[in-house]
Order: C-alpha cells, then sequence, then structure tokens
C-alpha cells in the first residue's frame, strides 16, 4: 500500500507513479516479484510475495520488516546478486532505468554490516579498490580516481589515517571506510544492509550524521535495511515496512521534515505517531520481544 497517512507536518503521500509513455523510467522498478526457495522437502518457501516498488529520484529509503522475512533476498535482487542454484526472481521483474537487471550493475554497490574490508589493504587502498578493475580505468583517468579517493578520505573523516589497516580501526572506522569505498564510484544506486546494526548508540549516530552529509553532496537511491525504528524516522525520505514471510509491502511513507532531524523531532507527537504505526507493524507481523526505538 502507497500511503496518504500522516501527520502533514511530518509527511507527505508518496508521489503516484506516473507510467506515462515517453517518461523518463524509475531509477528502480520492482515490478510484481515473487521469490520462492525450494526447501529439502521440495516443497516452495515464497519470500517475497508480489512486491511492487518504484524509486523515481536520488533519496534515502528505508525498509523495516521482521527478521527472515526477505529483505536481504530484495537487496541481494537489487544488486543483481543471484544465488547460483536459485531463479532470481521466480516471477515478476527488476529494472533499472528501465532495463531489466539480471546481473551487477555497474552503478550499484552494497554495503554490509561485515564492512568487507581487505585486511591486507591500506585505509587508502580500500577506498580506492574499485579503481582496480578495468571498466574503471576506461571510465575516469588515474589522476581523477585518485583525487577521488582523497576527497573521499577527507570526507569520511579518515584523511589521518589513511595508511593504517582495517585491523587497527575501530567498527566505526571500518564502516567509515567500507562506505567511502561504496561513494567514490558515485554510485546510481547504494544499497545498505543493516550497515550500523552492529555499533554502540555514539557512533551509529555519528554514523547515521556522516550518510545525510554524503548522500547531500553524492545523491543517489539509498535503500536502507534496518531493525531500527527511530533510525528509519531519523534518516527516511521514505520508509518501506514489509510483513512477515511471504513478504509483502504493508506499509509505504514519505517523510518531508529536512535532515539533519534531531531528538526533540522525534520526540514530537506525530512522529511519535508515525513510529508507533511502524512498530504496530512489525509487532502485527509477529515480531516478539522488543522492537528497537531507540531515542
Ligand atoms: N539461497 C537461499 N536458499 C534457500 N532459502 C533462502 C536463501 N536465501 C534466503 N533464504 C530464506 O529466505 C528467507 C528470507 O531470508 P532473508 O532474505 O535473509 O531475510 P531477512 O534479511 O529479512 O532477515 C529465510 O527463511 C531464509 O532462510
Ligand atoms: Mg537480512
Amino acid at each position: 500500500m502507497t500511503d496518504d497517512v500522516t501527520p502533514a507536518a511530518a509527511a507527505k503521500p508518496q508521489a503516484a507513479a506516473t507510467g506515462a509513455a515517453g517518461a523518463v523510467p524509475p531509477i528502480i522498478e520492482v515490478r510484481n516479484v515473487v521469490q520462492e526457495y525450494e526447501q529439502p522437502s521440495g516443497k516452495a518457501l515464497r519470500v517475497l510475495d508480489d512486491i511492487s516498488l518504484r524509486f523515481e529520484r536520488p533519496a534515502i529509503n528505508m525498509l523495516l520488516g521482521p527478521s527472515g522475512c526477505g529483505k536481504s533476498t530484495l537487496m541481494k535482487m537489487l544488486g543483481g546478486v543471484r544465488p547460483w542454484n536459485v531463479k532470481t526472481p521466480t516471477t515478476g521483474s527488476v529494472f533499472i532505468e528501465g532495463k531489466v537487471c539480471d546481473a551487477q550493475h555497474e552503478d550499484t554497490i552494497m554495503v554490509f554490516q561485515q564492512y568487507n574490508n581487505r585486511p591486507d589493504l591500506t585505509v587508502r587502498e580500500n577506498v580506492a579498490y574499485p579503481f582496480r578493475f578495468k571498466e574503471w580505468a576506461r571510465r575516469i583517468s588515474k589522476a581523477e580516481s585518485s583525487k577521488r579517493v582523497d576527497d573521499m578520505l577527507q570526507e569520511v573523516g579518515l584523511a589521518d589515517k589513511h595508511d593504517q589497516y582495517p585491523s587497527q580501526l575501530s567498527g566505526g572506522q571500518n564502516q567509515r571506510v567500507a562506505l567511502a569505498r561504496a561513494l567514490v564510484t558515485q554510485p546510481k544506486i547504494l544499497l545498505m544492509d543493516e550497515p550500523f546494526g552492529a555499533l554502540d548508540a555514539q557512533t551509529r549516530a555519528d554514523m547515521q550524521g556522516l550518510l545525510i552529509r554524503l548522500h547531500r553532496a553524492h545523491p543517489c537511491v539509498v535503500i536502507f535495511v534496518t531493525h531500527d525504528v527511530s533510525e528509519a524516522l531519523t534518516l527516511g525520505d521514505r520508509v518501506i515496512v514489509l510483513s512477515t514471510q511471504p513478504a509483502k509491502v504493508i506499509d509505504d511513507f514519505a517523510i518531508q521534515e529536512a535532515h539533519p532531524r534531531n531528538v526533540q523531532w522525534l520526540e514530537r507527537a506525530e512522529v511519535r505517531a508515525l513510529s508507533d504505526r511502524v512498530v504496530g507493524h512489525l509487532r502485527q507481523s509477529g515480531v516478539r520481544g522488543q522492537v528497537r526505538v531507540s531515542v
């Protein structure tokens, strides 16, 4: 359901997709996607159930849903990462700028909780890593890639650590390296699967601020999976909630409040109502015990 609700001050409805002939295609379109996995019993396990979503312009889109509902399945599908033995998607399609996405796309980057920094490379070498590949040598000059790496190290606050190794850095600093490596290629699409999930509260808040600043400097479509409702409301230009498996889109709303959004904003009555609404969806979807709302 694309939405309509929400307090005027906090949220407005998503713009309806035009679909008009000749219109610019959305950056990402997920059209009637179903994903099933075969279980050992031979029975099909349906994970994604007729998901349709459009991402029309650079923005930070937050994706929530109960554990195991299929968020990472959807993210991998958008990143063109295909399990070798499973047809993905089972039915339906993903389009990037109007073209079917069936393999990794050069303008799409994924960031995970585990950073995936190379332990044998320095901070600078890790950030510069994408430029080792031939396709980048064709796209930009050595001087340009070197400048981009230097600028990005400044932006994420790691210029003074450029010659250190990942083992010498904190978790937050390692995640900065991962984010810098992702953005140095200036991707159109940045897929972040619970990137800050393992960080302590202060580091997480710092990283949220950094993401907002980086996104302003390098606009792209961010899709960001989180379990934390406050994180979704703090960062999201749009919030999408999936139901329990098989996952359907059960809520989808936009938030127009400018960034950065502070704790006072999160405590406003209409924003608390939004938080309660998302928590309600997650509880209804069978999330037991604590649903994290870390104001
Ligand atoms: N390659 C795969 N083969 C079989 N089952 C899978 C595969 N990948 C994910 N699953 C199953 O799909 C469901 C959704 O997984 P996932 O997308 O990782 O959920 P989430 O990220 O929302 O926690 C889980 O039940 C998981 O076991
Ligand atoms: Mg996951």
